[in-house]
């Protein structure tokens, strides 16, 4: 049962992906699809880059359709805990720290000989009611910011391949951000930034130690921010590897692959790495139809994004924020938004997917160049429906729908 629904799934991923490939030569795809580059993960090292991976947690666990395309390592090189190592899961109460989730998504990537990207250390939401609740002064936020960190990083430490050191640290116009609150800036000022990183050195050398934010990527007063705080955090004799670019992005409203490259590129002058961090882009209304216009502007955007961490040499890899719709954290978040992932609910690889395979597959040599385009179709994506050859991705898509739906049922 679990390897027929398997073989399906890359028999479907094989479908979809392959663009000029005749039936015969698609059904011998289908049966050696695990051994190709054709994953996004495989396709991404096949560039030059670290990895492609996605965020997940244990509450995916007990989904084996789920399971089936996550811990394949082709598509995912990594995995970040979407949850789990929050300061209200890792610490609920002052001093008793609890890793049981966490540890359960690290052993998963470990034995999939996945890399752990992890996430986050100093936040000022998803924080346990005691952090926000007590009374501190300076001194003894200080000391619990010092055993938080510590704790956490030194259980993890060796096994990270970055941590998310500092969250959302600033506004919308590159000012320390203050709405909601924050605890950490309110009691110990702009400093406690540099404080959290100076911690993560001490506490876990190995581990890369990033900067993390959102609308970095369209807001050039908050990546001015940003780049003062790799300042900040430089003048007080602290370390700092990274900033990742969290790219909650909506479709239709991301900027230029050339425009986000030299964005990233600001960072990279800096001597910092930078990564996408959180990818998704969200319709702005939903439900959008399979295959339709809206689709294909979503696999445009993320062909921008993708393509401008292949354009800048110090973007080390790219993580969405969970690969299916079925997953993902926009709708309940932005009610009326969503179908931001490159899988749709039912597990249907969409455009977006075919997309990004295209522009890996053509930055590695493996396809030649257009096989993006390809994907957006020979009216430049303006058409309400997708022609008849472009349809196929469409059949294709019918296919895991069927395919995804038995397995769940
Ligand atoms: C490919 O998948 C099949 C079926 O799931 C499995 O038996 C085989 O070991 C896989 N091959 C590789 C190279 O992972
Ligand atoms: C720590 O938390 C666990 C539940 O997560 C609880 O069972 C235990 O009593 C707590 N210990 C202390 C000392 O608070
Ligand atoms: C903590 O404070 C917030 C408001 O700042 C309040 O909404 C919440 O109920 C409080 N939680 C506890 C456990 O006291
Ligand atoms: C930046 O935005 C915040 C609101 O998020 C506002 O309080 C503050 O005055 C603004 N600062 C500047 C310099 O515009």
């Amino acid at each position: 049962m679990r390897l027929t629904i398997h073989g399906l799934l890359l028999l479907v991923a094989g479908l979809v992906s392959g663009t000029t490939a005749t039936t015969t030569t698609r059904l011998t795809r289908r049966a050696s699809a695990n051994e190709t580059k054709d994953g996004l993960h495989s396709l991404m090292v096949a560039t030059g880059k670290v990895y492609f991976g996605t965020a997940t947690d244990t509450n995916n666990f007990d989904d084996e359709a789920y399971q089936t395309i996550a811990t394949n390592r082709k598509e995912f090189g990594m995995f970040t805990p979407e949850n789990s190592q929050k300061w209200m899961s890792t610490e609920p109460f002052q001093g008793n720290f609890s890793f049981a989730q966490a540890d359960r998504v690290a052993q998963r990537a470990r034995s999939n000989r996945q890399l752990l990207r992890c996430h986050t250390l100093t936040w000022h939401s998803q924080l346990p009611p005691f952090v926000q609740n007590t009374t501190w002064n300076p001194a003894a936020l200080t000391a619990l910011l010092t055993a938080h960190l510590t704790t956490v990083m030194r259980h993890y430490a060796g096994r990270c391949y970055a941590w998310d050191v500092v969250n959302e640290a600033l506004a919308e116009n590159g000012t320390m951000r203050s709405d909601p609150p924050s605890v950490f800036l309110s009691i110990l000022g702009p400093s406690y930034i540099p404080l959290s990183f100076t911690i993560a050195a001490a506490a876990d050398p190995s581990a890369k130690l990033y900067y993390n934010d959102f609308n970095l990527e369209t807001i050039p007063a908050k990546a001015d921010g940003a780049v003062g705080i790799v300042k900040q955090i430089r003048a007080a004799g602290a370390r700092i590897d990274g900033v990742g670019f969290q790219a909650h992005m909506n479709v239709g409203q991301t900027p230029k692959r050339e425009e986000l490259a030299g964005t990233l590129r600001r960072f990279a002058a800096l001597g910092v790495d930078v990564a996408i961090t959180e990818l998704d882009i969200a319709h702005g209304k939903v439900p959008v139809a399979p295959g339709g216009v809206e689709e294909v502007q979503q696999a445009r955007d993320y062909a921008a994004v993708v393509g401008a961490c292949l354009d800048v040499e110090a973007c080390v890899g790219i993580t969405v924020w969970q690969f299916t719709d079925r997953y993902s954290w926009v709708p309940s978040t932005f009610p009326g938004k969503g179908q931001a992932c490159m899988f749709a609910e039912d597990y249907r690889p969409k455009l977006a997917y075919d997309a990004v395979v295209g522009l890996l597959k053509e930055t590695a040599g493996l396809a030649p160049a257009g096989s993006a385009e390809s994907v957006f179709g020979s009216d430049g994506g303006k058409a309400t429906t997708p022609s008849p050859v472009n349809a196929s991705s469409t059949t294709g898509s019918g296919e895991v729908h069927v395919v995804g739906t038995g397995l769940l049922e």
